[in-house]
């Protein structure tokens, strides 16, 4: 949720910012707007829509200059998108600029007490407010602006990551973070700040990940850490671990095309030095590590949103089904408010792509204070949640960028299913014949997605036909029903269409009042112990004149009889299939967006990385 960087240096600030806003407008792109300091002038230029529309709104008489300048891209919470609702905001006096992202909860009293000392606002925003109740301590208390700024943050509640700048004081960034992620790219003289690594890793690649409740005084040439106690703390420098060619689009129209194709490369990358099949061998230090607590426990909570809470359904299954331990999967927005029963000894098994999930976040912060070992399967290396968690695998699927998840739900099922055989063979409920061939299944999936992948003319073509369907429903039981859900989110995000995801056997209690010979009902219906029952689910739909498109197996021969339309894709284990099957459905799901027009890689209202509850 909303996207921020700054910079500081002897590098024209504009061109580094804008860059920068580029890469992060995954994270929202309602309005863009940069504020530059050129000595002591501070110019602020914003506009609704995306970075570009802010670029072109830029005038060639415009003053681009200064070596200090903050941007933000918006993904709107308080306020409308809107130029006015667009960051930074500038405060009454005009001399301090601020960019934030999250959400001020108890901004309205906040905002009261400034309105009765004559403020006024020019947006809706909770940002505008926290500026202003900044200025207003500075003023009153007559102390520094960092000193105001940690007064005011000790008032607040909710979520931030803020830039702040004084025309005052034109070699300083102040930022401040909590629940919003913050990281700082050191160069030589220079900093680089974002929400994430993606617009600094063309500078440096030495960043230090800002902690919550820590204030940072950034200037070209010293980066100062204190927490909200006027205390210093010591940064700590990490080395980052990435390419600038994984966050560029590499000849593909859209990431989301990009990040589908990687799928080989990436589950390979994840399985890579933890699978080994020649000697009967999983190396997962997370969990070898931790077998006490993960086989001591009486139960698994998987804690996730979206598509890694279908990672979580998956893993549901392998766990139970693998090791016999009962596992609850649970959104995280309502596990967090719905007061649940945590005991020390519960395993929590997070699951996120980005790590900084604001609703997976606070669930965890909340099960962890009441004791439980939480086990954080994530994408983003250095996290919050990474950090958060006690232990846990990362799933190696390098950056992912476009907004619908694709090859991070297929990196997480890859370690999920490499933790369910790691804690069956340490607990014994898995003979040596089914691991060495499960092991020997997981090894063969990067090159099975990669033959659904030569070519996808059919998938394109099946598009084609359906794409101005008003409804979808989409099908699976046993392992395909997480992949259903998968299926169906993915096409709604991406083109539109409402769609529904079902267990295949539940149609018949409800959603088969749906079918007419309007509705596409996609099956997920790959050879697996239901492979009859869903056999029989088609003919239902058949007979009510649903279209029937399904994802077989290869060499099926009875399900093309049936279909009206039919996607074949290796044949797989049932336990390994998911990570096979989703792969045309994230396909179709994208041809369908493609070919109705949109923009997939910004489908409309969304953000990659969901940082407020
Ligand atoms: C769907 C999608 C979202 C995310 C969800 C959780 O394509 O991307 O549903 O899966 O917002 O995000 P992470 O995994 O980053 O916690």
């Amino acid at each position: 949720m909303c996207g921020i960087v700054g910079y500081i240096g002897p590098r024209q600030a504009y061109p580094v910012v804008i860059k920068g806003l580029k890469r992060l407008e995954y994270r929202g792109y309602d309005s863009a707007g940069i504020a530059l300091l050129n000595q002591q002038q501070l110019n602020v230029y914003k506009k609704k829509g995306k970075v570009a529309d802010l670029e072109d709104s830029i005038v060639a008489t415009s003053d681009l200059g200064g070596h200090i300048a903050i941007g933000h891209t918006r993904w709107a919470t308080h306020g409308e998108p809107s130029d006015r609702n667009s960051h930074p905001h500038v405060s009454k006096s005009g001399q301090l600029a601020m960019i934030h992202n999250g959400i001020i909860e108890n901004y309205a009293p906040i905002k009261e007490e400034l309105l009765q000392k004559g403020y006024e606002f020019k947006s809706d925003t909770d940002t505008e407010v926290l500026l202003n109740f900044i200025e207003e301590i500075r003023v009153k208390n007559e102390c520094s602006l960092e000193e105001a700024l940690r007064i005011a943050l000790k008032r607040i509640v909710g979520a931030y990551c803020i830039l702040l700048v004084d025309v005052n004081d034109p070699d300083t960034i102040l930022a401040a973070r909590k629940g919003s992620p913050l990281v700082i790219g050191i160069g030589k003289d220079e900093h680089f700040l974002a929400s994430d690594a993606s617009p600094i890793i063309e500078y440096t690649k030495e960043v230090v990940y800002v902690n919550d409740y820590q204030i940072a005084i950034v200037k070209r040439d010293e980066l100062v850490l204190k927490n909200l106690g006027n205390e210093k703390e010591t940064p700590f420098i990490t080395k980052l671990d990435m390419e600038l060619a994984a966050i560029e689009k590499g000849g593909y129209d859209h990431f989301m095309l990009k990040e589908i194709h990687e799928q080989p490369a990436t589950i390979a990358d994840c399985l890579r030095g933890r699978l080994q099949v020649e000697h009967s061998h999983l190396k997962l230090a997370g969990v070898e590590n931790n077998l006490d607590k993960l086989l001591a426990a009486k139960r698994f909570i998987m804690v996730a949103c979206g598509t890694s809470w279908h990672a979580g359904l998956v893993a549901e299954y392998l766990i139970e089904e693998l090791c016999r331990i009962p596992v609850e999967v649970e959104y995280a927005s309502e596990f967090r408010y719905r007061n649940p029963i945590i005991e020390p000894g519960d395993v929590i098994i997070a699951i996120s792509q980005s790590g900084e999930t604001a609703d997976t976040l606070v669930a965890l912060e909340n099960a962890k204070e009441k004791g439980a070992f939480i086990f954080g399967v994530v994408n983003s290396v250095g996290s919050s949640i990474a950090r958060l968690s006690h232990a846990g695998a990362y799933t190696h699927s390098g950056p992912e960028i476009g907004v619908a998840s694709t090859k991070a739900f297929t990196g997480q099922l890859a370690v999920l299913t490499m933790m369910a055989l790691k804690i069956a063979q340490a607990k014994g409920t898995i003979d040596e014949a089914r691991f060495d061939q499960l092991l020997g299944e997981l090894a063969a999936v990067p090159d099975k997605v990669a033959a659904i992948l030569k070519d996808s003319s059919n998938i394109e073509r099946i598009a084609a036909k359906y794409k101005d369907a008003s409804d979808f429903l989409f099908l699976g039981r046993g392992y395909n029903f997480p992949v259903a859900l998968e299926g169906a989110l993915k096409l709604k995000e991406i083109s539109y269409i409402h769609a529904e995801g079902y267990p295949a056997a539940e149609m018949k209690h409800g959603p088969i009042a749906l079918v007419d010979e309007h509705l596409p009902v996609v099956f997920v219906a790959t050879r697996d112990r239901f492979y009859e029952k869903i056999v029989s689910n088609v003919q239902e739909i058949k007979a009510r004149k649903g279209k029937v498109i399904c994802i077989a197996s290869e060499g099926d021969r009875v399900i093309p009889g049936m279909a009206d339309d039919t996607i074949f894709v290796p044949d797989a284990d049932e336990l390994i299939g998911p990570m096979i099957s989703v792969v045309p459905l994230q396909l179709l799901s994208y041809f369908v967006g493609v070919l109705k027009g949109y923009d997939v890689d910004k489908p409309r209202n969304l953000a990659k990385s969901v940082t407020v509850e």
